[in-house]
């Protein structure tokens, strides 16, 4: 049955190719602009990466006119601050950020300053205050997971206040998206698993979803299909070039899912247990995601049977809840292979939860923003034996 109701708005141009992100003069002469600021953080620097790109921009007659890589494991604001006054002073006309979700958030959030001048907090609090397009920003990412390189929100932890501010615009939409497989080749295998799993989680809550589409659907379902595939392979053998393609592309298709359709109990979770015990949020992801379905099921075993074919899980003769079960049980073999690597916990026990971390999980899942898209209405009673399942 089709929503009464959907928008898919996608502006984010993507390319894909392996070593593509040393070779962009064909995309930046569409785009026409000459000064590029770079955003990253240490990490990615050491490896090269950050250097890797410059080169590639300077050999074909473009300018890198400053670097920001002090962006620290989560966005903040004082970094955006001191950020955007470079960016300003620099003489860019643009942005790249090359990084995981942090590093491109942040540079999302310093998109508004470094184009519109500002206050971050003080003028653009809230969804879609930007009323027109921000400068240029090409997103590199370095990790197949968060999606945010076609996501419109950046999220932003305010460290004076211990807040966690969400800037949710159609115009922080990057202009392009450059997918290179070679840019996630060093990423181990504990953070292979755990953005893979964030990605696997964006997928499945989207498919369920109440907003979901049957465009955010395919994109969803295809994301799955390739994670199935490709995110063992990747973090049993990192150098796997193909398998690191498979998950970059599914971790980007799963972020245009989830932008449309939202995610759900799942998220809402991973969201507490990361504020309350520093649990990273792919982890979160990853231990939580078949107790949420469980949670959900009656809710949403029709379509998660649905889900069947593209998991490779049996569906044919069987009833919808059977093939559900099948759906729920194949994740839970992916994410037991992956804890045999040694790459990812499956009990929150093991990421220093603590005993009575259960009910504080499930109380803060009923108070984040993303309970409100769950399929089932949320309920703290009725959740908690699941976070405790999990446990
Ligand atoms: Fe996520």
């Amino acid at each position: 049955m089709l929503p009464e109701f959907f928008e898919f708005y996608n502006p984010t141009k993507i390319v894909y190719q392996i070593g593509i992100a040393t070779d962009l003069k064909p995309e930046l002469d569409i785009i026409g602009i000459k000064k590029y600021f770079i955003i990253s953080d240490h990490v990615i620097s050491d490896l090269g990466l950050v250097q890797k790109v410059a080169d590639g921009l300077a050999n074909v007659g473009f300018e890198t006119v400053g670097r920001y890589l002090d962006v620290a494991q989560d966005a903040r604001l004082n970094d955006v601050k001191k950020c955007a006054d470079l960016v300003k002073a620099s003489g860019a006309e643009g942005i790249i950020s090359i990084g995981g979700g942090s590093v491109i958030d942040t540079a999302k959030a310093v998109n508004i300053l470094f184009s519109e001048g500002g206050d971050l907090v003080d003028d653009y609090s809230g969804a879609h205050t930007l009323t027109r397009p921000l400068k240029p920003h090409i997103v590199i990412p370095t990790t197949a997971g968060t999606g945010s390189e076609v996501t419109m929100a950046a999220v932003i932890y305010d460290e004076d206040n211990k807040e966690k501010l969400a800037f949710p615009d159609k115009f922080l939409l990057p202009n392009l998206a450059v997918l290179d497989p070679e840019m996630t080749l060093s990423l181990p295998p504990k953070m292979t698993a755990a953005t893979g799993m964030d990605a696997m989680t964006h997928a499945v809550e989207a498919y369920v979803g109440i907003q979901s589409s049957p465009i955010s659907d395919v994109m969803a379902a295809g994301a799955i299909e390739l994670i199935m595939k490709n995110l063992v392979r990747a973090v049993e053998n990192g150098d796997d070039i193909e398998a690191r393609g498979g998950m970059l592309v599914a971790a980007t298709m799963a972020g245009i899912a989830f932008t449309h359709s939202m995610v759900g109990v799942v998220h809402a979770m991973a969201h507490a247990a990361g504020a309350h015990y520093r649990v990273p949020h792919g982890v979160a992801n990853g231990i939580l995601l078949p107790y949420g379905l469980d949670y959900n099921f009656d809710f949403i075993y029709e379509k998660l049977a649905r889900l069947a074919p593209v998991m490779g899980v049996a569906a044919q003769g069987i009833s919808d809840e059977d093939a559900a079960r099948n759906v729920i049980a194949a994740i839970r073999s992916m994410t037991g292979k992956l804890n045999e690597l040694g790459a990812l916990p499956i009990r929150l026990r093991d990421t220093g939860v603590p005993e009575d971390g259960p009910a504080v999980i499930a109380e803060g899942a009923l108070n984040d923003g993303s309970s409100f898209y769950n399929p089932r209405p949320m309920d703290e009673e009725e959740l908690l034996p699941y976070v405790q399942n999990a446990y």
